[in-house]
């Protein structure tokens, strides 16, 4: 019962756009009114936090419970809960995998995507006799299922597409034909969908997907913005410790944050910094890199990182993820830096895993590092490293980061799939792509952080022309967003500073 009850409470929160802690779920489900209390916790908290805490499961239990002794009082309402400037909502690394067996690891991870993504498609109108694929009974004539995708094929003639799709129950094979709605956005391996299906008079003949349906974001939501003029910083891939590491343009960045340029006024308003990752530039992580190297001694890269850090006013709240250049496992989603590595960070600086999802004055951040760049370019027709905010789009649509199995991107085998898109943010930033880009998606304020790192030689040889030096600076009430080029001595903005 304790189970139906928990997944009701979940739901409902989701359906109300709030994430609510365990802990909270916990003293909520202890209680005899769980619904009563979500209820009046939804109505007051409206647009004040994304978040449900178990501090605020505990204020709505005591505003309901009549005082023991003593006679009636009334109470003056509470003030508003106060919005915190910081919040964690969920980091990608979960710990260590539990399963002894590698297999059965897997299993379990991706048992945890099709469940969750499942969950987000469940109950669409469209996918209306939803059904396990073993029950499916093709004298029904329509039935929908969810299943993640295991293949795509081509018909030799027509060119229509024959997707495998696995849920827990079984596997299948359907009919897209060539040119329908559902054939337009390119199929990805391991990414999970809802199938809308008609089935055939002809025995033996494949069911026809007549709708195609992703987790995606939904198109009208209610977004947790901060209250006041504050904004925050996107930046990503320092490489430090590489010879390419652009110091002249981090020193004009830091004497914009600190005022001496030409837009105090803007500077004051900024109050965090997110870099996504590639935060030095490693040893090993591409053949002879030792010749690009400044620092060659990791730790010691590290060390440069946290005087670099200190430049930045210290009243900033600085928030670092790991990419696949930082020295942390490289299965992602990839633990937070080790403490051996963090010594030399400033105090100000939140060390989070990659990716890690977290709200700032109340906007929703997911920050991921973009290593799953490197495989899902070369599987979307029509993608290049230069706009790598269209695969973010994909991403966002597929409410995952990294689908793809066994490719460039290591998945780490975790119980609980991190790289799932949940909830969905306000801000999706990454890096990796060493370019800079800026779109929107159904209101979510897309972000591919630029570098501070020249190109390389290795660069050079892969045709990868980057475009450093760039910052955005977001105003986390309206996503207002203007860009800085920080590659000359004067920088240069584009779009609203004010
Ligand atoms: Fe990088
Ligand atoms: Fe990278």
């Amino acid at each position: 019962m304790d189970g139906d009850l928990r997944e009701d409470l979940v739901h409902y929160f989701e359906q109300h756009h709030k994430l609510v802690e365990s802990a909270a779920l916990q003293l909520l489900l202890a209680d005899g009114q769980p619904m009563v209390v979500s209820r009046e916790l939804v109505e007051r908290s409206e647009a004040a936090s994304p978040f449900v805490t178990r501090e605020m499961v505990e204020a709505a239990l005591a505003r309901r419970a009549p005082p023991r002794t003593g006679p009636l009082r009334t109470v003056p309402d509470r003030p508003a809960l106060p919005r915190l400037s910081f919040e964690l909502v969920r980091e990608g690394f979960s710990g260590p995998p539990v399963a002894a067996q590698p297999l059965a690891a897997y299993e379990a991870l991706f048992r945890s995507r099709f469940r969750v993504l499942a969950r987000m498609l469940r109950g669409r109108p469209v996918l209306g006799n939803l059904r396990p694929i073993r029950e499916l009974r093709a004298t029904e004539g329509f039935a929908s299922v969810i299943g993640m995708l295991r293949q795509v094929r081509e018909t030799p003639q027509r060119h229509h597409l024959i997707v495998t799709v696995d849920d827990e129950s079984g596997s299948l094979e359907v009919l897209v034909p060539k040119d329908s709605p559902g054939s337009r956005v390119p199929f990805l391996p391991d990414e999970v969908v809802g199938l809308r299906l008609q089935f055939g008079k002809e025995p033996g003949r494949l069911p026809r997907a007549v709708s195609v349906e992703r987790p995606d974001v939904p198109p009208n939501r209610s977004v947790g913005r901060s209250a006041g003029p504050r904004r925050a910083i996107f930046l990503s891939d320092l490489h430090i410790g590489s010879r390419s590491f652009l110091a002249e343009p981090w020193g004009h960045l830091v004497d914009f944050l600190r005022g001496r340029g030409s837009h105090p006024e803007l500077a004051a308003t900024i109050e965090h910094v997110v870099i996504a990752g590639d935060l030095v530039d490693g040893i090993g992580i591409y053949p002879r890199q030792e010749r690009d190297l400044a620092i060659s001694d990791v730790v010691e890269q590290y060390a440069e990182l946290g005087r670099r850090l200190s430049e930045l006013p210290d009243r900033l709240t600085v928030v670092v993820i790991p990419g696949n250049h930082d020295a942390v496992c490289p299965a992602e989603p990839q633990p937070a830096l080790p403490r051996a590595l963090r010594v030399g960070l400033p105090s100000n600086v939140r060390v989070l895993s990659n990716p890690s999802t977290f709200a700032l004055d109340g906007a929703v951040i997911e920050a991921y590092h973009g290593r799953s760049f490197d495989d899902l370019i070369p599987a979307i027709p029509g993608a290049s490293y230069a706009r790598p905010t269209e695969v973010m789009k994909r991403m966002l649509q597929m409410r995952h980061l990294a689908p793809i199995y066994g490719d460039r991107t290591p998945l780490a085998p975790l119980p609980y799939d991190g790289l799932v898109i949940d909830p969905a943010p306000d801000i999706l930033v990454t890096g990796h792509a060493h370019t800079y880009g800026v779109d929107r998606y159904r209101g979510v304020l897309l972000l591919n952080a630029s570098t501070w790192q020249a190109e390389t030689e290795y660069q050079r040889m892969r045709n990868i022309s980057p475009v450093p030096a760039r910052a955005a600076v977001v105003d986390l009430s309206s996503l207002a967003l203007a860009t800085v080029d920080f590659s000359r001595s004067e920088p240069s903005f584009e779009g609203a500073p004010t």
